[in-house]
């Protein structure tokens, strides 16, 4: 079963019939709200609103260890993680949608493993290649198919927040070979590799990122509402897509 984690402005798949709303308990303490199941198209789906569904939740208070579990435990095996961005390279526009292949983690202070505690066997996963190479294929191919454009690569840099980056943190990020910055790409990635989750992130890009195009001076957060609206538009059709084949 596929499961899809929406971010800000992806509360609800509007397609999907929603078939049953579950509140799951994990060892790990409550996900970020009931479990909405239901169907798009021929596909059955699994649906999480990581901010809650009435948005309260900031990335830095996410409990991403008990969305993942609490996704594996209700039985996906793939996890479609959309997640709002900012844009740090020039040739990605707000609006554009990005599917990243490589991750740089600036968090801190989050729960990011499951192998920690009394009895906790010491394991390393491999996380070379953080995104499932076999969801990112299925994600363009349907993105190809509904005639939606979707960039193909990008770093993506996972800060802390729930502050804004600034100019010269931007530059830096850049410095390093990120292209998008986002609050909430990590630890999910590594929580989804380590219960053996396929994970690939839609990356919606929100807004320039601070010093960058229309953010030289500020971010016009008063602006990014109408952006994601538009683009979860596109989002919908692309997993409307997903679900056929
Ligand atoms: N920075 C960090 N996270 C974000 C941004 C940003 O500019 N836009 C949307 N999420």
């Amino acid at each position: 079963m596929l499961a899809i984690i929406g971010g800000s402005g992806l509360t609800k798949l509007g397609s999907m019939e929603v078939t049953q709303r579950r509140v799951a308990r994990t060892p790990y303490g409550e996900p970020s709200g009931a479990l909405t199941f239901g169907r798009i198209r021929a596909a059955e789906v699994v649906f999480l609103a990581r901010h809650g569904y009435g948005h309260t939740i900031a990335p830095h208070e996410v409990n991403y260890r008990a969305n993942l579990w609490a996704l594996k435990d209700a039985g996906a095996d793939a996890v479609i993680s959309v997640a709002s961005v900012g844009a740090i390279r020039g040739a990605i526009a707000p609006g554009a949608l990005v599917l990243p292949h490589q991750v740089i983690d600036y968090t801190w202070g989050r729960r990011s493993t499951y192998f920690e505690g009394p009895g906790a066997p010491v394991t390393h996963v491999d996380f070379t290649e953080p995104y499932s190479a076999p969801l990112r294929s299925r994600i363009l191919k349907a993105a190809r198919e509904a005639s939606e454009t979707v960039i193909d690569k990008g770093v993506y840099a996972a800060t802390q927040g729930p502050r804004l980056e600034t100019a010269a943190e931007i530059d830096r990020l850049e410095r390093d070979g990120a292209d998008l910055v986002g609050m909430t790409g990590m630890p999910e990635a590594v929580l989804a590799r380590e219960i053996s989750l396929e994970y690939a992130a839609l990356a919606v890009v929100a807004n320039y990122a601070a010093g960058r195009g229309e953010s030289e001076h500020a971010v016009p957060l008063d602006r990014i509402g109408a952006v994601l609206e538009e683009a979860m538009g596109r989002v919908r059709r692309i997993i409307e897509k997903l679900c056929e084949t």
